[in-house]
């Protein structure tokens, strides 16, 4: 018998693919009377532990919502903010990604994102194609409505529209099915998020502001979605 990891990964109860809305980057500056830029640093050092922690906890996929189609409305210098935080997250931790076997994969459409921003993030996914550990994705000016209206337009250029052939054409169809989703600061919604991937996904709504979250987190996450797969298991 094989070893299986003890809470996530390919054991018939750990969820395989969690995918989050890092939200409170703002509110968690706010609170300290901190730019909100500060904020947005800090959650990347959450990015951070939280990609090392789902790899260890044994994900096959973590999603993470960086940057949505709605987010352009921002000021311009907190946009410009995010992409720089962005690409050096990007460039900093790649060797780390690669040496772990970790594959980067981006969802949404980043042709509307800077040249430069578009050479890292076209390296990194170069350098880690061929690496057969976890899936990290970042949705990238990724919107769900625009994500399923792509998907229907494919299908249709290709055939019937069936819920099949709208799902063969999403951005995940690569991935496992979404089994759960995190959003932390304590907002109760999807904005936009993996509607279609979330229609059988538990999900899990968290006080903790995103700069605060990390490992124990998402380690009590994935025991409360094995909890409740216990409860309401069957499939
Ligand atoms: C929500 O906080 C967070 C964002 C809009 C951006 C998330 C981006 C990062 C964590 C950093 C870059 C990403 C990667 C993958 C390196 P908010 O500003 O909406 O917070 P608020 O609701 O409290 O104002």
């Amino acid at each position: 018998m094989s070893a299986v990891p003890a809470t996530g990964g390919d054991n018939g109860h750990g969820p395989r693919h969690v995918a989050i809305i890092m939200d409170g980057n703002g509110r968690w500056a706010r609170r300290r009377h901190l730019p909100r830029v500060l904020g947005h640093q800090r959650g990347v050092e959450a990015v951070r532990r939280t990609v090392r922690a789902a790899a260890e906890l044994g994900l096959s996929a973590l999603t993470l919502y960086a940057f949505s189609t709605e987010n352009w409305r921002r000021p311009e210098d907190e946009v410009a903010a995010l992409m720089g935080l962005l690409k050096h997250f990007i460039q900093t931790d790649l060797e780390e990604f690669a040496r772990n076997g970790i594959r980067l994969k981006v969802i949404g459409d980043t042709s509307a994102f800077a040249p430069d921003i578009i050479a890292v993030i076209d390296h990194a996914r170069a350098r880690t194609a061929a690496n057969t550990g976890m899936v990290m994705t970042v949705a990238l000016n990724y919107g769900s409505r625009d994500e399923i209206a792509r998907a229907a337009r494919a299908a249709a250029a290709k055939g019937a529209i069936t819920v099949d052939s709208i799902a063969a054409e999403l951005d995940t169809a690569d991935l496992p099915p979404l089994d759960l989703i995190i959003r932390t600061s304590g907002e109760v919604r999807l904005s936009n998020f993996l509607m279609w991937q979330a229609a059988y996904a538990e999900m899990l709504f968290l006080d903790v502001l995103w700069p605060d979250f990390g490992h124990d987190h998402l380690a009590e996450a994935i025991a409360e979605y094995v909890r409740r797969e216990r409860r309401f298991g069957g499939r």
